[in-house]
């Protein structure tokens, strides 16, 4: 018996959040312990990136299998422009890579790719990959995939402000509809619905300037299991607990 069809395993687990009860339409992860994986092993930290990519693979297929609407991940931001340029230079490098190995198979299986973040400042080669990849995904239906490059939660706020301030100044907007729902159509993730569910691997428990504004209501999720180390079944044991959650919004439990 494969280890995905064993007792426990990841089709048992799947099987049981489909009876369980609502899965999360978007899920969002703040991908981390890449350093600390290749680190463990002695390895150069790129070697832990470049592993990372085949639990990018494993989260998508995940979400695909379980029925979850979008998935939004943490892939570099904007403080992640501090590391030494070599490390910068691998992760853009990935970047590329992962556009070139996973595009065609994405298109198939009717994902559609976003980048949010400040993608003027990628190289020109990366540019051209994210352009390829959400032109090439752009007809998918069936799991919306937002990788957050280049990003930063303030910032992004920031941006949102001065948008809303340009259409008060061009007389499109009235002060006085300055409210939630403006800001949140000018935020990066205005097409999609704010995430359900936040899981953090590595253990660490903060929020790292991501969706500050969309984690408002989000059931959050923190695993030990290093990034690399990620699987579908890890993804599916955080859907599991995100069922047994009570979400109030604020109010009593019914
Ligand atoms: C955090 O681990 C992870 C990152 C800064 C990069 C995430 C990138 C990937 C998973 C690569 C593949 C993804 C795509 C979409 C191409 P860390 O380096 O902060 O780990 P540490 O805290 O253990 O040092």
């Amino acid at each position: 018996m494969s280890e995905a069809g064993a007792p426990g395993g990841a089709d048992e687990l799947l099987q049981r959040l489909r009876l369980h009860g609502a899965v999360p339409a978007h899920v969002a992860v703040i991908m981390d312990g890449n350093g600390r994986w290749a680190q463990g092993r002695s390895l150069p930290r790129p070697l832990g990136h470049h592993a990372g990519m085949t639990a990018v693979r494993e989260v998508v297929e995940g979400c695909l299998a379980a029925g979850v609407e979008v998935l939004t991940l943490f892939a570099f931001s904007q403080e992640n422009w501090r590391r030494p340029v070599d490390e910068i230079e691998s992760l853009m490098n990935l970047l590329e890579e992962y556009i070139a190995k996973e595009v065609d198979e994405l298109r198939q299986q009717g994902v559609v790719v976003r980048i949010l973040g400040e993608t003027d400042r990628l190289s020109p080669s990366a540019r051209r990959a994210v352009d390829r990849i959400m032109g090439e995904t752009s007809d998918g239906a069936v799991l919306s995939l937002n990788l957050c490059i280049s990003y930063g939660s303030r910032a992004e706020i920031a941006r949102a402000a001065r948008l809303i301030a340009e259409d008060v100044a061009a007389g499109k907007l009235d002060p006085a509809d300055v409210d939630e729902d403006a800001i949140a159509r000018h935020l990066y993730t205005a097409p999609w619905p704010d995430p359900d569910l936040l899981i953090r691997t590595s253990g660490e428990q903060r929020l790292s300037n991501f969706l500050l504004w969309q984690l408002a209501y989000a059931e959050f999720y923190v695993t030990p299991v290093l990034w690399p180390d990620f699987t579908r079944r890890h993804l599916f044991e955080a859907i599991l607990e995100f069922q047994r959650r009570d979400r109030r919004f604020g109010r009593v439990s019914v």
